[in-house]
């Protein structure tokens, strides 16, 4: 086991490719993209990769002071993406990952206490996540770290 520290620093512009790059190979299983593909097949010439991995190029011109990247020696093991809504006094989390090889060593939960501290600095007062009823570790984690199941959505998609 490396014993290296963890940083969890702010995003910087040159991350972009290697955040890209982790999204696509974590959200294999997981990524709504992916199951539109399974359904109805590649259109307009993009895939779901393309699709995921320009969802964290949008984080990022969003809200780029809520993008965290944790890094050990240099390399990025994970990150995640925060938005804020400062009318409603509401912060979300739209993307997370940790590489495979890092993960179950609760890099995860630092990343969301991470998030939520820096949603609570900027004087957020509630927090939302979501996550696929299909994510079992997404709905094991984020109780366990304090949020609360509100509702559930269905997604319907059709081709046009
Ligand atoms: C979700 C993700 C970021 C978690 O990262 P991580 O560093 O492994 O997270 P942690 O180690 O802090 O916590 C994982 C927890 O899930 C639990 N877990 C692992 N596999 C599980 C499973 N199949 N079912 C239920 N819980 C599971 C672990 O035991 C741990 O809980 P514990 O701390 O109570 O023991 C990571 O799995 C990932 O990148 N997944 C793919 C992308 C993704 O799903 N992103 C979130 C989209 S909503």
């Amino acid at each position: 086991m490396n014993d290296a520290p963890l940083v969890i620093r702010a995003y910087r512009e040159s991350d972009l490719p290697e955040l890209r790059r982790i999204t696509v190979e974590s959200f294999g299983s997981v990524a709504l993209e992916q199951m539109l593909e399974h359904k109805f097949g590649i259109w307009n010439g993009r895939d779901w990769k393309s699709r995921k991995a320009d969802h964290i190029d949008d984080d990022v011109v969003a809200c780029p002071e809520g993008c965290f990247v944790a890094e050990r020696e240099g390399e990025i093991l994970g990150y995640i993406t925060v938005r804020i809504d400062h009318r409603n006094a509401k912060g979300r989390i739209p993307n997370l990952a940790v590489v495979e090889a890092a993960r179950g060593l609760g890099l995860g939960r630092r990343l969301i206490q991470h998030a939520l501290d820096f949603m609570k600095d900027a004087g957020m007062k509630l927090a939302q996540i979501e996550t696929m009823a299909s994510n079992a570790i997404g709905q094991h984690l984020y109780p366990s770290c304090g949020f609360e199941e509100v509702g559930r959505q269905v997604h319907y998609a059709m081709k046009l």
